[in-house]
Order: structure tokens, then sequence, then C-alpha cells
């Protein structure tokens, strides 16, 4: 048992397992694992610890978001797609009531219309877009804040 309440869940939704496949340009050309290390680092440097999870599954990630609460004290998630549509994330990420921050690699307020929208408006913290890895280093600081992390 942790009691530092330190513990972050990273969770990433669909497509991001083949990120590095994915549009440089727009996403930066780097792996998942790459951006799990650069993540884990930021974490560490913050006093936090983060815990990893990807799947293309929408019932699976649904399924992890309602183990949350025994495996971390707070969650960042980047859903992909499913951001803009999935109701179902929606009410497991409410399920988990973690605090939460919504984070996206490329800036979706200026993309396609469709992406301005997201299930998560009223469950996370904030949303952060368009800053590419260092949106997770933001989200983990706000976290930290809120879970009153000491470095
Ligand atoms: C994304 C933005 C989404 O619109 C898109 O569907 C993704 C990635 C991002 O990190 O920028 O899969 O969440």
């Amino acid at each position: 048992m942790n009691s530092a309440h330190n513990r972050v869940a990273v969770l990433h939704g669909v497509n991001f397992d083949v990120l590095e496949r994915r549009d440089p340009e727009v996403y930066g050309g780097l792996s998942l694992s790459e951006l799990e290390r650069w993540i884990q680092a930021a974490a560490r440097e913050l006093g936090m610890e983060a815990i990893f999870f990807q799947t293309n599954a929408e019932g699976e990630f649904a399924e992890y978001l309602h183990r949350a609460p025994e495996l971390a004290d707070a969650i960042v998630i980047n859903a992909g797609a499913w951001t803009h549509y999935s109701r179902a994330i929606a009410d497991a990420l409410d399920v988990a009531r973690l605090p939460a921050v919504e984070v996206h690699l490329s800036d979706v307020e200026n993309r396609d219309d469709w992406r301005k929208e997201s299930v998560f408006d009223g469950l996370v913290l904030a949303k952060i877009s368009g800053k590419g890895p260092d949106g997770y280093r933001e989200a983990l600081e706000r976290l930290a804040g809120e879970l009153g992390v000491a470095t």
C-alpha cells in the first residue's frame, strides 16, 4: 500500500499503440514507449509515480477506469478519438471519482471542428492540448498540486 497519494494512471486510448506511424507534423513522430518514458521522468521529478495503460478496445478502457481507484490517486487521460464521442468512456471516468486532467498532443481546438468537442467537459480539472509531451508535464504539475505532493 502506497500512502503517499502520488500515483498517477496515464491512460492512452485508440491508435496510440502506433503513435510513431501517425502524422509526425501533428504528433511529433515519437513512439508511445518513448512518450511514456518521458512522462515517467517528468512524474518522478515532481515526486510522483506514473503507471501506464493503452488499449484500442473501448470496453477495456472503461474496465481499466473502473479499477483505477485501486491502482492510482489521479488520472491523466488522452482517449484519442473517443474523446470526441464516447459517452461510455465519460461515464466510466465519472465512476473512477479521481482527480483527472485531459491531455492531447495536438491542438484539438485548431484542427477539425469535431475535435473541439470533448465528452470529458465538467469531469476533468483541466484540458491541455497542443503542447506535445510538455502538456503531460503540465497535467502532472496540476495533479501534484491537487494531491498535495511535495517535491
Ligand atoms: C489526440 C487528438 C484526437 O483528436 C485524435 O483523435 C487522437 C490524438 C491528441 O493527442 O492530439 O487520436 O487525442
